[in-house]
């Protein structure tokens, strides 16, 4: 019973299916889950809180600058403290507010704070779901990690149309968050991954580093791919732009010697990517001072000293994951490269991919790249670094199982 004990909240938003969302939390609570209901203004003109506190048994929670309800358990923890967020019915003025990472509401405000996983129910007229503002917002939910049921098809409610727009029904969206609550459903649960992202800088003095293009784009989507599989992700982080990925232990560093040390740490782990575009070379002794400039004297010699290899190291240790990934970064002979490298580094699998400027892959959000194995050479065709990512993830899967 992957419900019994379960800690969900139910996200109501203004639709005429809110009607549903009462039948739903029977259906949950029948299962042994315990539903703390969220509504927005909106919802509370179809149904009343009444009818969703006597059903759910408890608080219903409708406002953000509640005094009461902030002292009592507070939006952050509202937003934290569950397993699941079940957002039913899920009207396109809430999706849209997701998307764009709004929060002017109480629920709105709990569906940014969250890192639980969210189930969403759309539920709107065929017309409204169909519209491309509606679409980009599915599909930016969908690279967020969120989790679609519905809508099916059918005559609307209050209009008489029929097409796309229905709620999913209440034990559809129960089945759904059974899948997604199942521990063993997901194909990764219970592997440790270790994941390495991003450029390094290595210092020069306290003001200056040599650095490199490295967006962490690949590494990123990776490590958020590999935890919607349910693995348990560490991803070490060289300097980038870019925010946490949900669900994600991430830890900054900044030199590859800080990268390697997490890395190590993070040991034993069935899974390793080494996505980073780790520096070759560091500067040999940094300077503790601002090297100044010196009239007559032209610039300062700089020595290199050699960086660690992360991926190698990994590789060959005694504690080597059962899959062991690199990454091959190359503007010419790209497979022969990319062989070269599955041997001297120690990996299961090399992704190799041609970052020649004119690729525009390093730094970009496209990736084209060659799948290079033991068994020989796959090549994926050009796609966006998330679907690189979500693929790589399900071959890592099938190779531990
Ligand atoms: O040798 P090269 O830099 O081309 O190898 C690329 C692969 O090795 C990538 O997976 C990268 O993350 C990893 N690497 C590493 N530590 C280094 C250099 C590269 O982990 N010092």
């Amino acid at each position: 019973m992957p419900l019994a004990g379960k800690r969900l909240l139910l996200v109501i938003s203004g639709g005429i299916a809110a009607y549903k969302s009462l039948d739903l939390i029977r259906r949950f609570r029948e299962r042994g889950a315990e539903v703390r209901p969220v509504m927005t203004a909106g919802a509370q003109q179809f149904v009343t809180p009444l009818a969703v506190g006597a059903l759910s048994s408890g608080h219903v929670y409708t406002e953000l600058f509640s005094r009461e309800d902030e002292q009592d358990v507070g939006h952050i923890r509202l937003a934290r403290d569950c397993d699941l967020i079940v957002v039913a019915p899920a009207t396109a003025d809430l999706m849209a507010k997701m998307a764009n990472g709004l929060a002017d509401d109480l629920a709105s405000t709990i569906l940014l704070a969250t890192d639980r996983p969210v189930l969403v129910a759309p539920a709107m007229n065929p017309k409204m779901w169909v519209h491309p503002a509606t679409r980009r917002n599915v599909e930016t939910l969908r690279k967020d990690g969120l989790t679609f049921i519905g809508p099916n098809a059918g005559e609307m409610a209050e209009s008489g149309e029929a097409g796309l727009g229905r709620m999913a029904e209440p034990l559809e969206i129960v089945a759904e968050a059974e899948r997604l609550l199942e521990d063993g459903a997901k194909p990764l649960s219970g592997r440790k991954a270790v994941v390495t992202s991003g450029p390094t800088h290595e210092p020069i003095d306290p003001v200056r580093y040599i650095a490199n293009r490295s967006s962490g784009r690949q590494g990123h989507a990776i490590a958020a791919a590999l935890a919607r599989l349910g693995a348990d992700v560490t991803l070490v982080s060289g300097p980038v732009t870019l925010a946490d990925p949900p669900g994600v232990e991430v830890i900054h560093v900044e030199r590859a010697s800080e990268m390697l040390d997490a890395v190590l740490s993070a040991l034993p782990a069935d899974i390793a990517v080494m996505v980073a575009a780790v520096a070759d070379w560091r500067v040999a002794t940094p300077n503790m001072e601002k090297i100044k400039k010196q009239p007559g004297e032209g610039p300062p010699p700089l020595m290199l000293a050699e960086n660690p290899d992360i991926l190698k190291t990994v590789g060959h240790h005694e504690k080597r994951p059962k899959v062991v990934v690199g990454f091959a970064a190359e503007t010419q002979d790209v497979e022969s490269n990319g062989r070269i490298k599955l041997q001297k580094k120690g990996a299961d699998l090399i992704v190799a991919n041609d970052v020649s400027p004119e690729t525009g892959i390093m730094g970009g959000t496209r990736n084209s790249v060659k799948l290079i194995t033991a068994d020989g050479i796959e090549a994926w065709p050009e796609l966006a670094k998330d679907d690189v990512a979500g693929r790589l993830a399900d071959w890592i899967a099938a190779r531990l199982t």
